[in-house]
């Protein structure tokens, strides 16, 4: 393949997963040659994603020290990966039409969670904070981007916080949001193609609940030997417990991204 069958391949995947955002004219995001191609490969399987019956796609992402840390004991995680990790994750966002992120990230890092770093369209953001404990001075609430606060319905308070919508959700079992019921609130309003960024508590929660059909996690050629774990999970008694996909892996700067094909599959340990 000569590196303009390369491109062009590459081009047409982006059309493809620009058309399902709806998004129009988005270009290719400065990639050409071996990198078009590793796009290509990498993001390709999102262009025609095998729909659970939920009619909802969910892609999570994660980046880990070697390790297994996403951020030391005191909350930093900026920056755990390659800058190349960092233009990933904003392509991420701009291919799905919302973001959701757990209180924790909101609380460490106060992000923006929009596609400043890529072409595309910044997805409507989506925090999850079942007792409503985040201030609405977090830059997230501050408009701009639409966006929804996610609390658990027994929790009083206003219909908005900050620039946000309030949506109120009623508690699984374990007293945490009903994540499911979560995913079927996004699809009534459109939002079909929903991207899970962290931390890990929340990306361990939707894989808990078998709600994951694809995880990226992106691991760094870094020793922390302390900090906050990686994914969160209830306790596996044998290695069967957990959960082993189909993966294929890739070089992403200095890191080694594994992509895994979860297809909602849910570990024993959660059942
Ligand atoms: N390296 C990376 O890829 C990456 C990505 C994102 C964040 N981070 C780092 O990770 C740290 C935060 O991660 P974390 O794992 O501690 O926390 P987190 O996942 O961001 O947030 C966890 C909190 O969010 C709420 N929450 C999430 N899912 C919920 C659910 N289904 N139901 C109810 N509440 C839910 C809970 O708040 P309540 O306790 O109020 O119920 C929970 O304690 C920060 O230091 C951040 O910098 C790293």
């Amino acid at each position: 393949m000569d590196q303009g069958e390369i491109s062009a391949g590459a081009a047409a995947m982006w059309a493809a997963l620009c058309a399902r955002r709806g998004g129009v004219g988005t270009p290719l995001p400065h990639a050409d040659g071996a990198q078009a191609a590793m796009l290509a490969a990498l993001l390709g399987p999102l262009t025609v994603p095998p729909m659970a019956p939920d009619g909802v796609w969910v892609t999570a992402h994660l980046a880990q020290s070697l390790d297994g840390r996403i951020a030391t004991m005191g909350g930093v995680s900026q920056w755990i990966s390659d800058r190349a990790d960092i233009i990933h994750t904003h392509r991420l966002r701009a291919l799905h039409h919302a973001i959701i992120v757990g209180a924790g990230t909101v609380a460490a890092d106060d992000p923006q969670l929009t596609t400043r770093e890529v072409h595309g369209e910044s997805p409507v953001r989506v925090v999850l904070d079942t007792e409503r404990r985040l201030p609405p001075g977090r830059r997230v609430f501050e408009g701009g981007v639409p966006t929804l606060l996610v609390v658990a319905a027994d929790v009083p308070g206003d219909e908005r916080h900050g620039a946000a919508e309030v949506v109120a959700l009623p508690r699984n079992a374990q007293g945490g949001l009903d994540l499911a019921q979560l995913l079927q609130r996004l699809r009534m309003r459109g939002l079909t193609h929903v991207f899970v960024e962290g931390g890990g508590v929340t990306v361990g929660r939707f894989l808990a609940a078998g709600l994951l059909d694809r995880l990226h996690i992106v691991v760094a050629p870094l020793l922390l030997g302390s900090g906050l774990p990686s994914l969160v999970l209830p306790e596996a008694m044998k290695p069967e417990d957990g959960v082993r996909a189909p993966v294929r892996t890739f070089g992403l700067g200095a890191d080694t991204l594994f992509d895994l094909a979860l297809a909602r599959a849910r570990p024993a340990c959660a059942a």
